[in-house]
C-alpha cells in the first residue's frame, strides 16, 4: 500500500495541522470544511504558521510555498475521492463521523484507508459504517499538530496488520513517532490524561488552590509545560468533556465523570482559548 495522496476531513486546530505535516513531508494533500468561512480560517493559519517558521529560518520560502502548493482547499467532500488516506477530523461526535466515513466508503477506491483522529470516541464503531471495516484505524495527532511528536495509531478488533503498518510508515514519513493502542475508552493517551485533568478540576472546584497555583504546581514541581488547568483551556472544555463523558459511558468509573462545574462551564459557553474565557480569560 502506497499513500501518495492524502485527504482530510475538517481544518480546525487538528485538520488543518495533520494537512500542514502531511503537505510539509511532501504528500498531495486535499482539504474539506463544511464552509468556505472555516476553510478559509483553517488555511489561513497554515499559511501563517508556515511563514512563522520563515521568519525563523527554519524553512526557505520556496519550500512554504511548495508546501502550500501541494494543499488543495475544498467544501465538497467528493473531492477527496481520490485519496490513498483519508484522515477524518471532523466533529467529535459519533453520527456525524459515521455519516463521513459511509459517504468516504462510497466515494474513495476500495484500496483507500480511512483514518479517525477521535481522541475518544470508538473507532470499530465509524469502521462499521463502511464495507471495509478492515482499512479503518485511528491515528490520533496532538495539539498541537505541528510540535507534538506522537501519534497513537489505533487498532480495532478487524483493522489488517497491512493497514497498520502502512499507518506507521505514514505517521514516520510525516515526522512523527507512533505509540500502538487498543481501540478501548481513551485509548493509551486519554486514559491517563483525561482522569488528571478532571481531578485538577475537582481540586479546583474544592478550592484547594487558584487556579494559578493549581498550575504552578504542576509546571513547576513536576517540569510539566502547562498545567492542568491551561492544558483543559487549551484542548477545548467541551472537548474534555466530551471525551470524560465517553469513558464514563463505557467504563462507568465514578473518577470519569465530569465534575459539574465543568459542564456548568461548558453550558455557559465558556470553553476555554477558543471562546477566550474557560478556568482563564483571554
Ligand atoms: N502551531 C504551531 N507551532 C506552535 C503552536 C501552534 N499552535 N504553538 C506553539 N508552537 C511552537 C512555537 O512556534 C514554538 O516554536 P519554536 O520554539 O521552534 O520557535 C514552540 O512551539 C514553543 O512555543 P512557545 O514558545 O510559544 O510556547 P511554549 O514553549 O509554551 O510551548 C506548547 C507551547 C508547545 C503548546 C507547550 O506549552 C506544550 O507542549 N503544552 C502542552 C501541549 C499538550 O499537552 N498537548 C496535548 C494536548 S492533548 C491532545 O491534543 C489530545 C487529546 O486527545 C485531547
Amino acid at each position: 500500500m502506497e499513500i501518495k495522496k492524502v485527504g482530510v476531513v475538517g481544518c480546525g486546530a487538528m485538520g488543518s495541522g495533520i494537512t500542514q505535516v502531511s503537505a510539509q513531508a511532501g504528500y498531495q494533500v486535499t482539504v474539506r470544511e463544511i464552509s468556505d468561512e472555516f476553510l478559509n480560517r483553517g488555511l489561513g493559519g497554515i499559511r501563517s504558521g508556515l511563514e512563522r517558521q520563515v521568519e525563523r529560518g527554519r524553512m526557505t520560502a520556496a519550500d512554504k510555498d511548495a508546501t502550500l502548493g501541494r494543499i488543495k482547499g475544498t467544501t465538497r467532500l467528493d473531492d477527496l475521492a481520490e485519496s490513498d488516506l483519508v484522515i477524518e477530523a471532523a466533529v467529535e461526535e459519533i453520527e456525524p463521523k459515521r455519516a463521513i466515513f459511509g459517504a468516504l466508503d462510497k466515494l474513495c477506491p476500495p484500496t483507500a484507508i480511512l483514518a479517525t483522529n477521535t481522541s475518544s470516541l470508538t473507532v470499530i464503531q465509524m469502521a462499521a459504517a463502511t464495507k471495509r471495516p478492515e482499512m479503518v484505524l485511528g491515528l490520533h495527532f496532538f495539539n498541537p499538530v505541528p510540535v507534538m511528536k506522537l501519534v497513537e495509531i489505533v487498532k480495532t478488533i478487524v483493522t489488517s496488520d497491512e493497514v497498520v503498518e502502512t499507518g506507521r510508515k505514514f505517521v514516520e514519513s510525516v515526522g512523527k513517532t507512533p505509540v500502538f493502542a487498543k481501540d478501548q475508552p481513551g485509548f493509551i493517551s486519554n486514559r491517563l490524561l483525561a482522569p488528571y485533568l478532571i481531578d485538577a478540576i475537582r481540586v479546583y472546584e474544592a478550592g484547594l488552590g487558584t487556579a494559578e497555583d493549581i498550575d504552578q504546581t504542576m509546571v513547576l514541581g513536576c517540569n510539566h509545560p502547562m498545567g492542568p488547568l491551561t492544558l483543559a483551556d487549551f484542548i477545548g472544555l467541551d472537548v474534555l468533556m466530551h471525551i470524560a463523558e465517553s469513558l464514563h459511558a463505557e467504563l462507568a468509573e465514578p473518577r470519569f465523570a465530569p465534575p459539574p462545574l465543568l459542564k456548568r462551564m461548558v453550558m455557559a459557553g465558556h470553553l476555554g482559548r477558543k471562546t477566550k474565557r474557560g478556568f482563564y480569560t483571554y
